[in-house]
């Protein structure tokens, strides 16, 4: 039996599928889905908007207004920016403003404020954001098939996206992450790796719920 609210960190490489599986498990659970990466994502569209060059992030960060409405929308000052979040110009951008220590103060700050049971995914969430997470998830798939998923998502945005496109802004996200000076993607000691290159989004869930039933005793 695990008392007060429980915290479940999926970390892991871009396009890996943690948001997909997140948001069913949080589905399954009646627990809270968090998107860290969408919140770095709107403060990226932000600075685009306002075009507003890295090194003056410091100073527009207390106009800028992340979070998420009932439907666990992502906002920005008030306004649903969920599709435009998605943009490869945001996914160009993202990674070079998530290493700004401002940037990830306020939104750490932010995620550990969720005073309740939430799935939040991301890449520092087992590591910085919630270090005793009763479930830790690591998740990683090859990187072709990362390249295939994100490109078929892409592509019904933006039917002129190549593959090429994706793959570098895949391999760029990952090294700059990986690199980066202040909360480095890099996997919890105490993380289950889940490597979803072979699985459905089915069998997937299910592996996790297997998991939180033997580790934690939760059941569905
Ligand atoms: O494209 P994908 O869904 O894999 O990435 P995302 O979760 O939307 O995150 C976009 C970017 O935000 C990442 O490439 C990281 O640079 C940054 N990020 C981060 O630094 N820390 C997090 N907890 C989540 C995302």
């Amino acid at each position: 039996m695990v008392l007060g609210p429980i915290h479940i960190a999926i970390d892991g490489y871009s396009s890996t599928g943690k948001s997909t599986l997140a948001k069913a498990l949080a589905k399954e659970l009646g627990y809270l889905y968090i998107d860290s990466g969408a919140m770095y994502r709107a403060v990226t569209w932000y600075l685009i908007q306002h075009h507003i060059a890295i090194d003056q992030i410091e100073e527009v960060l207390d106009d800028i207004r992340v979070d998420f409405d009932q439907l666990q929308r992502i906002c920005l000052n008030g306004e649903v920016v969920e599709k435009e979040i998605r943009q490869m110009e945001v996914s160009e951008k993202v990674s070079e403003v998530a290493k700004v220590a401002a940037v990830r103060k306020k939104l750490v700050e932010q995620q550990q404020g969720f005073n309740q049971s939430v799935v939040m995914d991301g890449r520092d969430i087992g590591t910085v954001v919630f270090p005793s997470a009763q479930l830790k998830l690591f998740m990683t798939a090859s990187p072709e098939v990362r390249v295939q998923r994100r490109y078929k998502e892409l592509q019904q945005q933006l039917s002129s996206i190549t593959l090429e496109q994706v793959r570098a802004n895949l391999q760029m996200r990952d090294y700059e992450d990986e690199h980066r000076e202040v909360d480095p993607l890099k996997m919890a000691s105490d993380a289950v790796v889940l490597d979803n290159s072979n699985l459905s989004q089915e069998e997937q869930l299910q592996w996790v719920l297997r998991l939180l039933q033997e580790k934690l005793n939760i059941t569905v």
